[in-house]
């Protein structure tokens, strides 16, 4: 069977002037039609470069360094510009974690859903209008003619944010990628946005990349799970693997640590030391600064993969195989 998505070796640099620094470093991994897969870590790790690599959206400073890119046959990091922006929308959609940003305050909600039809070439203005009422009820959006009408300042963040997912939805991409679409929101809305994305991916078929550095929110919508360190995927599988037997140190720490919304981007409560910067580039297992197993070959080599059980697979040392199961 083809995976959906296979992006392999791909490397992202972010380049400040003659220096060039590497933040995603040879990362392979596979997303399967209908499937949802989560992407955790700390702030600093590389999640939102992987995600917006995929699509062609990295920002200026950074560039894809090698690798590929296939979704649907086709290595898009090797597609023009024009090819990416048909594209995207159409193919592979994706909302991020501040709705209001991504809003024009100056169209009406209906406008702004309806410039991407006109984008894919959807002129039928009448059949536009029912389209977008239409996404907004299956979503379950209330009063789509008043939403259609609104400007983005008349609404909630959490309601802006439902606002995106159908924008993102209109022309029925095959990938939604979410990035930290719930972490500016309070926990109410939060678990409707969830439920929402759950929908899509059940009753459409939608595929999700989803990304977070809530581990609580990964573990409740994700059917498997990427934990990234410092620009590398350490530990992959599926979600009630990971979250039953973490195998790497960094997902132990992580899944040991009191989830905190507000912490983002500062220590966790039982790792100590921080994510290393794009400019420190250690050798060996990144982790080793705050591993309490770290050895003195884990500052030689990152370990090559090991697969346990019904595919998790971690890149450490130190990991042990789950009770019962003998080591690879
Ligand atoms: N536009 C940019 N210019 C310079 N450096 C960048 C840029 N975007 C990302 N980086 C660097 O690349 C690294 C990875 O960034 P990325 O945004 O992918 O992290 P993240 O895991 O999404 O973090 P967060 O949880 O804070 O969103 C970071 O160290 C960051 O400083
Ligand atoms: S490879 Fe070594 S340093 Fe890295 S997480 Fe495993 S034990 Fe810790
Ligand atoms: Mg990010």
């Amino acid at each position: 069977m083809t995976p959906l998505l296979r992006v392999k070796d791909l490397a992202i640099n972010i380049v400040h002037g003659k220096n060039v620094f590497s933040a995603v470093k040879s990362i392979s991994f596979e997303l399967w039609e209908g499937e949802i897969l989560g992407i955790v870590g700390e702030s600093g790790c590389g999640k939102s470069l992987t995600a917006l690599a995929i699509p062609g959206l990295l920002p200026q400073a950074a560039e894809a360094g090698s690798g590929s890119v296939f979704f649907e046959g086709r290595n898009l990091l090797a597609l023009s510009e024009q090819e990416l922006c048909r594209v995207r929308g159409n193919e592979i959609s994706m909302v991020f974690q501040e709705p209001l940003l991504s809003l024009n305050p100056l169209l009406r909600v209906g406008r702004q859903i309806e410039e991407s039809l006109l984008l894919h070439g959807k002129k039928d203005r009448k059949n536009n209008r029912e389209q977008i009422l239409g996404i907004m009820e299956s979503l379950g959006l209330p009063d789509p003619a008043g939403l259609f009408r609104a400007y983005p300042h008349q609404l909630s963040g959490g309601m802006c944010q439902r606002v995106m997912i159908a924008l993102a939805m209109i022309c029925g991409p095959r990938l939604l990628i979410a990035d930290e679409p719930t972490t500016a929101l309070d926990a109410a809305i939060q678990a409707q946005i969830i439920g929402l994305i759950r929908k899509i991916n059940r009753e459409r078929g939608t595929a999700v990349l989803f990304i977070s550095h809530d581990l609580g929110v990964i573990r409740r919508l994700c059917h498997r799970v990427l934990v990234m360190y410092a620009g590398k995927i350490v530990e992959s599988g599926k979600a009630e693997d990971v979250f039953r037997r973490p195998l790497h140190e960094y997902t132990r720490g992580l899944i040991g640590s009191i989830p905190d919304r507000k912490r983002k981007g500062s220590a966790l409560a039982n790792i100590p030391g921080k994510v290393p910067s794009v400019e420190e580039q250690l050798p060996g297992c990144p982790f080793a600064p705050r591993c309490a197993k770290a050895r003195e070959r884990c500052r030689e080599a990152f370990p090559e993969a090991t697969a346990f059980g019904s595919g998790q697979r971690v890149h450490c040392f130190a990991a042990e195989p789950p009770s019962g199961e003998a080591r690879p």
